[in-house]
């Protein structure tokens, strides 16, 4: 239907939330910038866009931007300091970041939601679909999710979102969908959203998490979208309207994901993350283990 159309190359990331599950490491601080083992969380995020195919990256940026454009821009001084040193395995991790993607900055302004978050892109993004990563969102590098919701929209059109079961006392904390199986089993057909409802209340236990393959007629949707859960201006709301509404921008697909995923703006899941992340680095693996282990067997309090 849509093999005319250009490959989508183009990644949004909306990294201007205010973070405050995990105050006050962000009272200066992005909570995107917290490290997860030895790299910010947003370098992974950045590294899933790009192997996706997505090399020109636009970050929504709010306050305390600063942190995010240093870190994938080139840093003179400390390059310079392991050269002398001749530390060539640390300049090259920090040479990583910069020599990742095209990045492109947009500030947001007052953080009024996701929804408004993702219009700031609209003078970037034009008028092709384009991909939109939650930059606390971290989708295991061995689970490929994004390069499938991309395959996905090219071949229904419309747009695309990631879904994963989650327990009923856990859909509270998401948007939940309402959906109709489709001949793919990992991929089926939203016909309604609710964010974050009661569990008495959710069309389903499936949550949308943070990946989105979007149309760009999401945009005109999100102009008329008026501050909903919370008084922000949510895309849950305006992916509501286009699920329901198919003539606007085609319909919206699921992708469900059963891979793993940590959501780094939660505390819980950023220590799993870290965790498990450290025990299966290859350098850092073998000792942490061995430590884990005697911590759990032997100084664990119940
Ligand atoms: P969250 O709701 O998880 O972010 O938004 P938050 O508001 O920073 O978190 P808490 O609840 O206060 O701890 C999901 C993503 O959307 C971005 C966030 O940066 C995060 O990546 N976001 C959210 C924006 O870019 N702008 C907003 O106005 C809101």
């Amino acid at each position: 239907m849509t093999h005319s159309r250009p490959r989508i190359s183009k990644a949004v990331i909306p990294a201007a939330g205010l973070g405050t599950r995990f105050l006050p490491a962000t009272k200066a601080t992005p909570k995107e910038m917290l490290p997860v083992v030895d790299k910010p969380a947003i370098q992974y995020v950045v590294e899933e866009a790009v192997s996706a195919g997505l090399s020109d990256v636009l970050m929504i940026t709010g306050r305390n931007k600063r942190p995010l454009e240093d870190h994938f821009d080139r840093n003179y001084e400390l390059e310079e300091a392991l050269t002398r040193k001749g530390d060539a395995s640390r300049l090259a991790r920090v040479r990583e970041s910069s020599d990742l993607a095209t990045m492109h900055y947009v500030r947001q302004g007052d953080p009024k939601g996701l929804g408004h978050a993702v219009l700031c892109a609209e003078p970037h993004v034009s008028d092709q679909p384009f991909a939109v990563l939650l930059g606390d969102d971290l989708i295991d590098p061995r689970d490929p999710l994004l390069s499938r919701m991309i395959e996905i929209q090219e071949r229904h059109g419309g747009s695309v979102v990631a879904l994963m079961k989650v327990e009923p006392e856990q859909i509270h904390l998401y948007g939940s969908a309402a959906i109709v199986p489709t001949g793919d089993d990992d991929v089926v057909q939203v016909t309604d959203l609710v964010e974050k409802p009661e569990a008495s209340q959710a069309p389903s236990t499936y949550a949308i998490i943070g990946r989105y393959v979007l149309d760009p007629s999401v945009f005109e949707v999100l102009k008329k979208t008026g501050p909903g859960r919370g008084g922000e201006i949510q895309l849950t709301d305006a992916l509501r309207e286009l699920a329901q509404h198919t003539e606007i921008g085609g319909p919206v697909h699921g992708v469900v994901f059963t891979g793993r995923r940590y959501d780094t703006g939660d505390r819980g899941d950023y220590l799993r993350a870290i965790v498990r992340l450290a025990c299966e680095r290859e350098d850092l693996g073998p000792d942490f283990r061995t430590w884990l282990r005697s911590y759990v067997n032997e100084e664990l309090p119940e």
